[in-house]
Parts: structure tokens; C-alpha cells; sequence
């Protein structure tokens, strides 16, 4: 039996296909995907879990149609606005992951503002990962220690780690994802190496507390060896 996991990472999938089924318009499905974000910043805030991540946006997904892309990067400036005073009152640290260098200047800005503001807070921390990609994660972390003049000795796992995005950010648990879908596409590449995997079949905008309890409770029931015999854990 696991304790909960301290860090739950969530690949949020299907809000188009939400849409979709409702005869909406994706946008839509985006909106609605906003409402179970804040559902699982609360559900996971009550439960006690100290880091919550999702990948609201990858370097990939800025092949969308330019209207998407704007319409989500809107999304991400009220929500950032919006929640604010909530994050405030629930001492919940906001948190980035992703190239900075891509974000539209007013995203920038707002989050940069927002990150501040909480930073002291203590209770749980919320990584939004935005224009994030693992493989550029990694690749921008050895271009800094090349450009660091690092030995080939010098670099070690710790010392790695400390060129990612946040280093400061434990591995994941748990990583979700909703939709059916599974696969990682480019999510905590490096940091996944010991996650568990839970699939929900719901499309994002339906995950809500019954489908957290399901994943918790999946995680709950999974016995993690690292690596090592069922006996030398015993
Ligand atoms: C994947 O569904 C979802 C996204 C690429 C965007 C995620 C954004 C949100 C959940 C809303 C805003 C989030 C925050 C943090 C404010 P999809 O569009 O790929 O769905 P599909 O596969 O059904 O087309």
C-alpha cells in the first residue's frame, strides 16, 4: 500500500472531442476544461497532495490553428487572473514550467506577477506547464552546462537536474492522463523514469472528484520497487 502520491502530474486530453460529442465549438471544450483544472487544484488541496502539475500547453501545440492557440493563451491569462485570490486564501504556490521564451508578453507578465505574489505560500504547489516540451527541457539543460564550461565528470545526475526548468520540482508520482489516450508526448521526459501511469478513459472536462479518487485509489494498490525484489522492501 502507497502513501498518496506527494506529486501528481496531469496530461489534460480530450476537451475537443468534449466538444465535439456536445456539438460545441473546441473552445467550449477549453472552457470546460478550465472548470475541472480548478476542481482538481481543490480536490488535490483537500487531500493533502504538496504538488499538483498539468500540462495545459505543449511547444507542440503551437501548430494548432492560430485562433486556438490565442483563444488558450487567453484562457491562461484569466485563469492566472482569476485565481488569484483563491490561490492567496488556499496558500497555494503557483509554479511554471516550460520556455518562458515563447509566451506572449502579457502572459508573461501576468504569470510572473502571479508568481510573486504567492510565493510564499506554503500549503501545495500548482505547475502550470506551458509551452513546455521534455525533450527541450533536456536539451536546453545541456546547452547551459556546455555553456558552463562543465567537465564530462562534472556532470552528474544532481548537477543535470539543476539546469531543468524548475529544479526544485520533485518527480511525479503519478501521471495522468484523461482520453483514453496513452502516452507521455514529451511530458517530464526525464523526471518520469519512476511514475506510476493511471488512464482514465473521461474526457478532461469530466474528470472530476470520483475520477481523482479512482486514480488515487489505483496508485494506492500499486506496490513501487525502484528497481529494487519485493523482499528487500519488506
Ligand atoms: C487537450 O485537449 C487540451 C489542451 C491542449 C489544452 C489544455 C487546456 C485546458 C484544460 C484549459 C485551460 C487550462 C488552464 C490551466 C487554465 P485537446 O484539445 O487535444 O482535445 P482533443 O484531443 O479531444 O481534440
Amino acid at each position: 500500500m502507497n502513501e498518496k502520491p506527494q506529486h501528481i502530474a496531469v496530461i489534460m486530453d480530450g476537451n475537443g472531442r468534449w466538444a465535439k460529442n456536445r456539438g460545441l465549438s473546441r473552445s467550449r471544450g477549453h472552457l470546460a476544461g478550465v472548470d475541472a483544472v480548478r476542481e482538481l487544484v481543490r480536490g488535490c488541496r483537500e487531500l493533502g497532495i504538496p504538488f499538483v502539475t498539468v500540462y495545459a500547453f505543449s511547444k507542440e501545440n503551437w501548430q494548432r490553428p492560430e485562433a486556438e492557440v490565442g483563444f488558450l493563451f487567453e484562457l491562461f491569462l484569466q485563469f492566472i487572473r482569476q485565481e488569484l485570490p483563491e490561490l492567496m486564501a488556499q496558500d497555494i504556490r503557483l509554479n511554471f514550467i516550460g520556455d518562458r521564451r515563447d509566451l506572449p508578453f502579457t502572459v508573461r507578465q501576468t504569470l510572473d506577477y502571479a508568481l510573486r505574489k504567492t510565493a510564499d505560500n506554503k500549503s501545495m504547489v500548482f505547475t502550470l506547464a506551458i509551452s513546455y516540451a521534455g525533450r527541450e527541457e533536456i536539451l536546453e539543460a545541456c546547452r547551459r552546462a556546455l555553456a558552463d564550461g562543465l567537465k564530462p565528470e562534472e556532470l552528474t545526475e544532481e548537477k543535470f537536474r539543476s539546469y531543468f526548468w524548475d529544479p526544485a520540482l520533485p518527480d511525479p508520482d503519478l501521471i495522468i492522463r484523461t482520453s483514453g489516450e496513452e502516452r507521455l508526448s514529451n511530458f517530464l521526459l526525464f523526471q518520469s523514469a519512476y511514475a506510476e501511469f493511471f488512464f482514465s478513459p473521461v474526457l478532461w472536462p469530466d474528470f472530476g472528484p470520483r475520477e481523482l479518487r479512482l486514480a488515487l485509489d489505483s496508485y494506492a494498490a500499486r506496490t513501487r520497487r525502484f528497481g529494487k525484489t519485493d523482499d528487500q522492501l519488506r
